[in-house]
């Protein structure tokens, strides 16, 4: 079928209208406003990232190796969106990325599944060394048939000679813990919790063997968090990129086991053979797991997928921070554009979720983002430098010019997927020559970007302004707005002048 040439017709006028353009070009005409306060915790902000994964804020943080692993993953979710952690480990090193994966999904569960466990034979010096490792002030113990024995805790190890102890000897034993039994909502954990005056709550099956533990800790989080991203089981969600060559059959496989909620077959041209390869390999052995598949840029490249049976789809090429696709090749669609056509195809039979990648660097184009086409919005740059993001602060002279001196600034580094430096630590080819690797086709940079705190209060910031711009709007919500664009664009659009787009967006 030919995407581009069926979905013309529908909206032409629109995509006449917002041909080879981009954020910066536009601005929306403000509406009269019918909402009280812009306040992100009244203000419905719910979106599809894929299929069947709903997020209560549409943000994306993306699967790049200065971005996204499980400390950034942890506190997208636990502010409603998502975090993908990127592919960018060694071929065949498939642990490292499972980890991360394994440390999102253990940060918050109402019931921990399969706490770490221990043996009451096991030496107490092990024991300790165990909960070191796992940063865990608890285990439970369990003997051979995983029938619940007793809990050890931290407070039971303190100032305790540990040479001969065995954990038997130190832990509380099942006579004196308050055990719940199956299943317990989080009320009627809370409640057993409180009457019983105990943080710690085991839970197990008629004969004893333990099927979980629940403790106050993430009780409180699960209360403190309403719009957190979880699982059926009240874990964080989190998903993973894969290649579509190599290992990437295999490191799937490990990530589900894993528990990964969703992965992301992720490659700089999706709509290619390659894609086309991968995603029924996928399919065959995974049936219906969540899949996003990305990037493309066309309504062709839309169809394509589609048909292929994706759950979500990422548009995106070349507007990212860290690349240079567009300067390397001169392919590209810039990305109003390419979102406009993109839904456009998108609204066929099945409605398959799109993922508005890469671009954004300003709060306001998030919102452009999603009602010219996105579901949802992954963002790298502007979660750059961090604390969540990986990479070590480096201390850079600056020159302060009015002062003529020059100051140490902290920098971390943000650098695209494909560029020299991340396809280096892949390919594990350290000694290798620069010209050797960029015969390979680099498509990304690096840069330093100043290190700065937390990424929770920019969230925070980026969501108060998505809420400012529902308001402008006119609409309650986000889906009435992009209902409501859908319905009438040209009420909201203005394209601008050059000098309009100076006074707009130039400071
Ligand atoms: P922003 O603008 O938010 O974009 O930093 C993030 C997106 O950029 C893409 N990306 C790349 N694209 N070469 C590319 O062509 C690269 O090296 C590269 N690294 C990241 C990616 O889609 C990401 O989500």
């Amino acid at each position: 079928m030919d995407y581009h040439n069926a979905f013309m017709p529908t909206n032409k006028v629109l995509i006449d209208a917002v041909r080879g353009g981009t954020f910066d070009d536009f601005l929306l005409r403000p509406q009269y406003s019918v909402l009280e306060r812009r306040d992100p915790t009244a203000i419905d902000l719910s979106c599809q990232f894929s299929e069947h994964i709903t997020l209560k804020r549409p943000l994306v943080s993306a699967n790049m190796d200065t971005v996204t692993r499980a400390p950034m993953a942890i506190v997208q979710a636990e502010e409603g969106g998502l975090g993908i952690i990127d592919r960018g480990f060694k071929a065949g090193d498939i642990s490292p990325q499972v980890r991360e994966v394994e440390k999102v999904k253990r940060t918050q569960h109402l019931i921990i599944r399969d706490p770490y466990a221990v043996a009451p034979s096991t030496p107490l010096s092990e024991a300790i060394e165990e909960m070191r490792r796992r940063r865990m002030g608890t285990l439970v113990v369990v003997d051979g048939n995983r029938r619940l024995k007793g809990l050890l805790t931290e407070r039971d190890v303190r100032f305790v000679a540990q040479d001969q102890a065995t954990v038997a000897e130190r832990m509380t034993p099942i006579d004196k813990l308050v055990v719940g039994e199956g299943e317990l909502s989080t009320d009627a954990a809370q409640q057993l919790m409180i009457e019983r005056k105990v943080k710690k709550l085991p839970l197990v099956d008629r004969d004893g063997t333990l099927v979980g533990l629940i403790t106050a800790k993430d009780i409180g989080r699960q209360e403190r968090l309403p719009f957190a991203t979880r699982d059926a089981h009240g874990r964080l969600r989190v998903g993973a990129a894969i290649g579509a060559k190599g290992d990437y059959l295999e490191r799937a496989a490990e990530l589900i086991r894993a528990g990964v909620d969703v992965i992301v077959i992720d490659i700089a041209h999706g709509h290619s053979v390659v894609m086309e390869r991968a995603i029924a390999a996928f399919r065959s052995r995974f049936n219906d797991f969540e899949l996003v598949a990305g990037n493309v840029g066309t309504p062709d490249g839309v169809g394509f997928l589609s048909e292929r049976g994706v759950n979500g789809i990422k548009i995106g090429i070349g507007p990212g921070g860290g690349c240079t696709t567009r300067i390397t090749t001169s392919f590209g669609v810039p990305q109003v554009e390419a979102l406009v056509e993109c839904r456009q195809a998108a609204e066929g039979p099945r409605h398959v979720p799109l993922i508005a990648d890469g671009g954004i660097r300003r709060h306001g184009a998030i919102f452009e983002a999603l009602i010219f086409g996105g579901d949802a919005v992954m963002l790298g740059s502007m979660f750059a430098g961090t604390e969540e993001t990986p990479g070590d602060i480096v201390q850079k002279a600056v020159v302060l010019p009015d002062a003529q001196r020059t100051v140490k600034v902290p920098f971390k580094v943000l650098r695209g997927m494909a560029s020299i430096q991340a396809i280096r630590d892949r390919l594990d080819v350290e000694d290798a020559d620069t010209l050797d690797i960029e015969a390979l086709g680099a498509e990304g940079t690096e840069v330093s970007v100043p290190a700065r705190g937390s990424v929770r209060p920019i969230i925070q910031d980026i969501l108060r302004h998505l809420c400012s711009s529902v308001s402008y709007s006119g609409a309650n919500s986000l889906a009435e707005i992009k209902q409501m664009f859908r319905d009438d664009p040209f009420r909201y659009l203005i394209k601008l002048s050059a000098s309009a787009r100076r006074e707009s967006y130039e400071r």
